[in-house]
């Protein structure tokens, strides 16, 4: 039985790119996934190539279609068992005197508010179907500083460094085919599923790209 089987995964910016990869892998293990993207007819076109794929329009600095849209995906699908928030920008390069307030917010907004909306938006979702995973997507620059992207390099340690996310509901990956499990004793396990939720598991980081 391939390691999904039967599990609806919600995949942020799915249109493209590392979304689009995630999807596919998600796929080829045996989820159903949920494309959603601000770009429908990208999303569209990837959805008619993954079987049992579909795709929605939303854009993740918009709380209200968020949470619409997510409520949509569970009556479409039937419950939520992961997400992975990989929506994202890298915004204007340019160190800070370049960087100016308008790219700094937009930055800003899609990659840190647009997790912490996603986030708010799909977990009353997955506790209503015992629990499940949540992927959020950061960078290396969520680890190291790029000073030629300030707002992207603030946005990602957001993601990927804070404790923001409830170690109880959240997990992050800045790798998207790799995830660490917290195991019982406190240490790690590599897999490259996504399992289900633990209570109490400690969130890390995975591995960096
Ligand atoms: N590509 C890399 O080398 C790399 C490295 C480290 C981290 N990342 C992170 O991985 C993620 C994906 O990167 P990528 O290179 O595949 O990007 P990409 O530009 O190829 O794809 C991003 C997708 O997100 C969608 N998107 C952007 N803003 C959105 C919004 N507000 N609402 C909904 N959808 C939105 C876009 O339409 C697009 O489909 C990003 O979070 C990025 O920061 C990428």
């Amino acid at each position: 039985m391939a390691e999904l089987s039967g599990a609806v995964i919600l995949v942020t910016g799915g249109a493209m790119g590392l979304g689009e990869a995630i999807a596919r892998r998600a796929t080829s293990a045996g989820a159903s996934v949920a494309l959603l993207d601000r770009n429908l007819t990208a999303a569209v076109r990837v959805a008619r190539d993954l079987p049992g794929a579909r795709a929605y329009q939303a854009d993740v600095t918009a709380v209200e279609e968020m949470e619409r849209v997510c409520a949509q995906i569970v009556a479409d699908f039937g419950k939520l068992d992961g997400a992975v928030n990989n929506a994202g920008i890298g915004g204007e390069p340019g160190a800070v005197l370049e960087c100016t307030p308008k790219n700094w917010g937009h930055v800003i907004e899609v990659n840190l508010t647009g997790v912490f909306n996603s986030v708010r938006a799909e977990l009353p979702h997955l506790l209503a179907t015992g629990g499940g995973s949540i992927v959020n997507v950061a960078s290396m620059a969520g680890v190291l500083s790029d000073y030629n992207h300030p707002a992207y390099t603030a946005s990602k340690h957001g993601v990927g460094r804070a404790r923001l996310w409830h170690q109880r509901h959240s997990l992050q990956c800045p790798v998207p085919q790799l995830r660490q499990d917290a195991d019982d004793s406190g240490g790690h396990q590599r897999s490259q599923s996504l399992g289900r939720y633990r209570p109490n598991a400690p969130h890390r980081p995975a591995g960096y790209c």
